[in-house]
């Protein structure tokens, strides 16, 4: 669907309410490294969007959130944000969610998390760096759910790697095939617009002198225009014509079916600060991304278009208002219509909650929203019910699938400061494991089972560390162990004996029972999998 032929508002009876709300909505997440333009990058689609007025100003409230945010004080504390959010805006009669996902070292599981809960991804790329770290792991969770992955290769307005190498790269790293939409073009080593393959048609962009706080003013010219080879120069404009044509000769062609199963990737180049680019990108975006679609659930797909509600928790927040002790769970809605004050079920415990008028979220303010439906992602006020995966619905027999847990990359042992309070201690480990803010783990010594604590960024130890004491007067000490690469282990256990007396791992027993072996890298991990033949590894816990 275009831009243009976003569906309209008509007074209708509620299943067509339901429906043209569905079709207008668009969940995705920005997927990248740090430092690749993220924040540049969302604040110049809230820009388009209109939900800000000049650019500069997410980037200015991150400066100023001291001031004046709310939540956690840890956050206050570091200046920095530990959790996602979700930005809501419009954009040509789309309601778009843009879940904000963590990148610098705030990286949690929450972030791997969030991908659960989006419908598409933006994979943005820094044009000198192409695949980073990052980019790679959360490519693989997009991977696994097979939803469409956009490409935007960004700063382009500086030289980079050259364009054709770039999408190479992408493609021999990731195992995607590409397709370029746009094509960076280039007038003496400035660049100055893009080449859109399926309009056919030259876009050159006029900077504004306003720091690109501004969308550029725009010249669209067709690729054979005599103006665009006097502007280019005959020498620029051949290079490019050359370029396109290897494209369309050499490269993957178009096929909407591997975009929306995420086996094709559209590519667009552009630069975030300056605008160029992004606003063709930001249209056919729309056209790639999804509308809410059909979730898998014990009892097969549930259609967004059911009227009951239904929807699942993929991240609770603690302590948002320090005032109320408060926690949120975020919940991904997935069928119906957003009601206060109709019941729905936890399924997994069978009880019956009423739901409250929907939190809903700008940026980083909590705003309480009129509605919401499919796609959209509300905030429940939560005293302890709920836990990450958790279905809500109204009709008890929907459960969607668990959310996956995300192999830890860093692990800890818990020293307690009062040995008297480790009861305490045992209490908060056990909640915050359920709420998915911890993995805990015991491993055998003289004294007991000590605790060992998993996670996947370093600040989600700082976060443990300061709710243990705040919530569950437990202080405690965190020593941080070598080791990084988890495995799950089966097989006997003897074999399980013998492989976790080799000295540089350390074996560990999950809360269920299921022993974890800890390498101290992936070197160490390979030679295990080769050579302990009876047993099996996985290298996720389910
Ligand atoms: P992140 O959220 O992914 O970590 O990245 P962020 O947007 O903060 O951008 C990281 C740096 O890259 C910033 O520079 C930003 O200005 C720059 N950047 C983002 N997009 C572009 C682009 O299209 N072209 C160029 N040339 N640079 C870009 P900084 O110096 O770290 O910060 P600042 O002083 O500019 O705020």
């Amino acid at each position: 669907m275009c831009p243009s032929e976003a569906p309209h508002p008509s007074p209708t009876s509620p299943s067509t309410t339901l429906t043209r709300e569905v079709d207008r909505r668009r969940t995705f997440a920005i997927i990248s490294h740090p430092d690749a333009g993220k924040t540049t990058l969302t604040e110049k689609l809230l820009l388009y969007g209109g939900a800000i007025h000049l650019a500069g100003s997410v980037k200015a409230r991150r400066a100023t959130r001291q001031v004046t945010s709310d939540w956690m004080a840890l956050e206050r504390e570091r200046g920095i944000s530990v959790t996602s959010s979700v930005m809501q805006f419009d954009y040509a009669g789309f309601r778009i969610n843009l879940l904000d996902t963590p990148g610098h070292q705030d990286f949690s599981e929450d972030t791997y998390r969030t991908l659960v809960a989006a419908d598409s991804a933006v994979m943005l790329l820094d044009n000198r760096k192409g695949v980073e770290e990052r980019t790679r792991q959360l490519f693989q969770v997009c991977r696994r759910r097979r939803i469409p992955i956009i490409t935007f290769v960004n700063k382009c307005d500086r030289a980079g790697e050259d364009p054709l190498r770039l999408i190479q790269d992408v493609e021999d790293d990731l195992g995607v095939a590409c397709h370029p939409l746009t094509w960076p073009i280039f007038h003496d080593g400035a660049f100055v617009g893009v080449y859109h393959r399926q309009r056919s048609e030259a876009l050159l962009f006029a900077r504004r002198d306003d720091h690109g706080a501004s969308r550029p003013t725009t010249t669209r010219l067709p690729l054979d225009s005599n103006r665009l080879i006097a502007l280019l120069g005959p020498a620029a404009h051949s290079h490019l014509r050359d370029e396109i044509e290897l494209l369309d000769a050499a490269g993957h062609p178009f096929d909407a079916a591997a975009i929306a199963a995420g086996q094709q990737s559209p590519v667009y180049y552009g630069s975030a600060l300056t605008n160029f680019g992004v606003e063709p990108f930001l249209e056919d975006f729309l056209r790639f991304a999804p509308p809410p679609q059909p979730r898998e659930s014990a009892h097969g797909p549930v259609s967004p278009l059911t009227p009951d509600l239904s929807g699942f928790v993929f991240k609770i927040q603690a302590n948002m208002d320090p005032k109320h002790r408060d926690r949120v769970a975020f919940v991904r809605i997935c069928s119906g219509h957003y009601t206060p004050g109709s019941d729905v079920t936890i399924a997994r415990t069978g009880k019956k909650i009423r739901l409250a008028p929907p939190q809903q979220f700008l940026a980083r303010e909590r705003t309480h929203g009129a509605e919401a439906w499919p796609g959209d992602v509300v905030g429940i006020l939560d005293r302890g019910l709920l836990r990450i995966g958790d279905t809500l619905a109204v009709d008890p027999q929907i459960t969607y699938h668990d959310i996956p847990r995300f192999p830890p990359e860093h692990f800890a042992r818990v020293h307690p400061a009062d040995p008297l309070r480790r009861k305490h201690l045992d209490n908060g480990l056990r909640e915050l494991s359920e709420e998915g803010a911890a993995q805990v783990f015991y491993a055998d010594s003289d004294i007991g089972p000590t605790p060992i604590v998993g996670a996947v960024g370093r600040l989600q130890f700082d976060v443990m560390v300061f709710r243990l004491e705040q919530e569950y007067g437990a202080p405690c000490r965190l020593e941080p162990l070598p080791h990084s690469n988890p495995r799950w282990v089966t097989g006997p256990a003897e074999a399980i004996d013998r492989a976790a007396a080799h000295r540089n791992r350390l074996r560990i027993y999950v809360t269920h029972g299921q022993p974890l072996l800890v390498f101290e890298d992936a070197w160490a991990a390979r030679w295990a999998e080769e050579n302990e033949t009876d047993l099996n590894f996985a290298p996720t816990p389910y």
